[in-house]
């Protein structure tokens, strides 16, 4: 969609580029990575309010540092520098840099020296948060230090015609309590933003936008019951009504009674939806398939051969709607910069080069949970708001190595079991994901008096904000006690109950 007020945001590689883009966004500004080495030319036709240099892991002076076209400081747009985008900015433009005496690792006390424009409002000091190993020694001409610390003697600084500023700490972070007001300043005193991203705005403008792209023609919404898609879909119908068509492929892959759910909930809503049977085809496909990347590219495909089929018989459908969601987008290819691929999210880079719709992806710049404000909005029924997020590709991402029909069969019922623990306990909802996962891995047990070798189960819960980052979560020892015995008791040909004790980073949440 395209606003009219955007802050974009170069991304140099900092883990938490995205944390910025967030932030603002939470100030009512629209914005989004962009890569560091966007040009003039694309800057100029995006139009941006403003532009935000992220952090990074290089150094300025390293050779082949990542650097944005120097232009971009002449454009009159408003920049903000945050630590490796300050050091950027500070040595493009005629300053120095050079490794610190002493890396500045933390809390820092920032004493601040000028309190007009990026801190105004602010009293002689605040705490700010930094990480960075390398500082400036000498501004460029014009250039004028506005706040400092102990360690650093530039650790803000601005151009003597206050568009351009730089930043040695990072506001983005929940460490820098007043982070955000720095922000605030950035946008609503530099660049003058008049603070229109709304939910209510999003959704007028997204309407207005699937008509005009769409016109007469026909959508065919692939629904998958979990949030994004059921929030794509009663997106769509608002806008275009019933030259929408929702289908529901059930691949074998899904959750316990989880086709039943979809259907009714979407009955309650007045849209209909076409349920088809393509669990065959699906199995048959992953059938010996042991690599992750592989097992996404094929659902990918065989999900679209399920439209395309469907298309041919109920059709034509010129457009697919999907629920792609923006970190969707950025792991799967890494949008901007030197941030790598973490994997291949089945809607987004697993789509066959045959496919013959164009796609319609209304969500495909918003995080998780302002979906769950978008979907609350437009009345998408709590019970789809609450469910957990589950994988394009299920169970074949949480099967580790061939996807059996033993094995599906495990996981469906091992993690109904962890589902209903979890909701028993009140827990349910304060999590976001939980789930099990079967790989090839088998230990030894008793049943009975009986030795027996079955499988090892592992149970994933996980709390998140966006599924960017996540923490496991603490469960009360005796609800996992409950989930292993169940598991054991119930689930025929297992053994062993682990539980996974890894964040992400440096893990993922789904094992695939
Ligand atoms: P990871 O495992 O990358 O997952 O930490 C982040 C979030 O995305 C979900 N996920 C997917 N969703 N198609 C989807 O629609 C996919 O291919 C896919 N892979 C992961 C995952 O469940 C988690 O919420």
């Amino acid at each position: 969609m395209t606003a009219t007020e955007k802050i974009i945001v170069l991304d140099f590689g900092a883990q938490y580029a995205h944390l910025i883009a967030r932030r603002v966004r939470e100030l009512s500004v629209y914005s989004e990575l962009v890569p560091y080495n966007v040009t003039t030319a694309e800057i100029l036709k995006i139009k941006p309010t403003g532009i935000i240099l992220s952090g990074g892991p290089s150094s300025v002076y390293d050779e082949g540092a990542p650097k944005c076209d120097p232009k971009i400081f002449e454009l009159g747009i408003p920049v903000l520098g945050i630590c490796y985008g300050l050091q950027l900015m500070v040595s493009m433009l005629g300053g120095e840099v050079v490794r610190a005496k002493k890396r500045e690792y933390g809390k820092a006390e920032l004493k601040i020296d000028d309190n007009k424009s990026l801190f105004n409002g602010f009293g002689r000091s605040t705490v700010t948060w930094m990480s960075h190993g390398d500082a400036p020694v000498k501004l460029p001409r014009d250039f004028v230090t506005i706040a400092h610390t102990e360690n650093s003697g530039h650790a803000a600084v601005r151009d003597a015609s206050s568009k351009l500023f730089g930043v040695q700490f990072h506001p983005e972070v929940s460490h820098t309590p007043q982070g955000k007001e720095i922000l605030r300043n950035f946008l609503y005193n530099v660049c003058k933003c008049n603070g229109t991203w709304t939910m209510e705005s999003f959704v007028d403008k997204s309407i207005n936008k699937i008509r005009e792209m769409v016109g007469n023609e026909k959508v065919l919404c692939a629904l998958s019951g979990g949030i994004d898609s059921s929030t794509t879909a009663v997106l769509v119908h608002k806008a275009i009504g019933n030259n929408l068509s929702c289908v529901f492929v059930d691949h074998g892959l899904l959750r316990k009674g989880e086709a039943e759910q979809v259907v009714n909930a979407f009955e309650n809503l007045g849209i209909k939806i076409i349920p088809v049977n393509a669990k065959e085809a699906f199995l048959k496909a992953l059938d010996g398939v042991e690599d992750p990347e592989k097992k996404r590219e094929i659902v990918g495909e065989e999900f679209i051969r399920a439209f395309t089929d469907f298309s041919r018989e109920h059709g034509p459908f010129q457009w697919l709607a999907q629920g792609t969601l923006y970190p969707d987008v950025i792991e799967s290819a890494g949008t901007s910069g030197p941030a790598s691929k973490i994997k291949t999210h089945h809607n987004v880079a697993g789509l066959p080069p045959w496919m013959e719709f164009k796609l319609l992806e209304p969500l495909r710049e918003l995080y998780k949970d302002e979906v769950r404000k978008l979907a609350s909005l437009i009345g998408v029924p709590r019970e789809i708001i609450e469910r957990h997020p589950f994988p394009g590709p299920g169970l074949a991402v949480r099967v580790i190595g061939a996807v059996t029909k033993e094995k599906i069969d495990i996981c469906r019922s091992a993690s109904a079991i962890v589902e209903e623990e979890l909701k028993k306990a009140n827990l349910h909802d304060k999590v976001w994901q939980a789930f099990a996962i079967v790989g090839d891995d088998k230990a030894v047990g008793v049943l009975g008096d009986e030795r027996k070798y079955g499988y090892v189960v592992t149970i994933r819960v996980v709390e998140s904000v966006d599924a960017m980052t996540a923490d496991w979560a603490r469960i009360p020892n005796e609800i996992l006690e409950k989930m292993s015995n169940r598991i054991t008791n119930e689930v025929p040909g297992v053994t062993w109950v682990t539980y996974a004790i890894s964040s992400k980073p440096p893990a993922t949440i789904e094992p695939q």
